[in-house]
């Protein structure tokens, strides 16, 4: 009989499956981008595009510290975050809706690749692995910043202009004047996204 497979298996395993999952993201975050219409929120997709680029150079070095070939093992769990992720994508939402829909999807991804990274950065620094826990712990640092980078766009102004679309829409029965009231709104959620824009 075989003998049980190792932790240092599951490590491999899971290296694997970071670096499918990380070569599945480059195509959609490059979606992303596209479709998002908020300026700074494409620009953040498109930086972390080239983040992830940078991911899978760094997967490779991990493999080549550890004498392991480079090989990726379909990843099922972000396959399914991207699958969700399509089919917000092919909804008619208002576009300031379609960007906060995208930055849920977005943080989707980044959390599941947060608690990946939080895995495997242990597992490397347990079995002594030093270079490898190093560049695993680069490539965790990157993607918290990813997520908080959406955080501090959905709630400067990206959710708030999504929302005053839906506020606008319901404020029919208001006795007050309906075109006073929906100027000030759109303005408001522009200036907030103006101020997230120079950070
Ligand atoms: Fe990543």
């Amino acid at each position: 009989m075989a003998e049980a497979k190792t932790l240092h298996d599951a490590f491999i395993d899971e290296l694997r499956d970071a670096y499918d999952a990380e070569k599945q993201l480059l195509k959609a975050l490059a979606k992303m981008a596209k479709k998002a219409s908020a300026d700074d929120l494409s620009a953040a997709f498109d930086s972390h595009l080239g983040e992830t680029r940078g991911q899978v150079d760094k997967l490779e070095r991990v493999f080549a510290s550890l004498g392991e070939k480079v090989r990726g093992k379909h990843c099922d769990g972000i396959a399914g975050i991207i699958e969700e992720g399509k089919s917000v994508m092919e909804e008619d939402f208002d576009s300031a809706t379609m960007d906060a829909c995208l930055i849920a999807g977005g943080q989707r991804a980044e959390h599941y690749e947060m608690a990946a990274y939080g895995t495997l950065v242990a597992w490397a620094r347990l079995m002594g692995h030093t270079e490898a826990g190093d560049l695993l712990e680069e490539i965790l640092d990157e993607e918290k910043a990813a997520d908080a980078k959406l955080t501090a766009l959905a709630e400067g102004g990206i959710n708030e202009a999504a929302s005053s679309g839906t506020t606008s829409e319901d404020d029919d029965e208001d006795d007050a004047p309906a075109p006073a009231r929906q100027k000030v709104r759109p303005a408001k959620a522009k200036a907030a996204k103006k101020k997230t824009t120079r950070k």
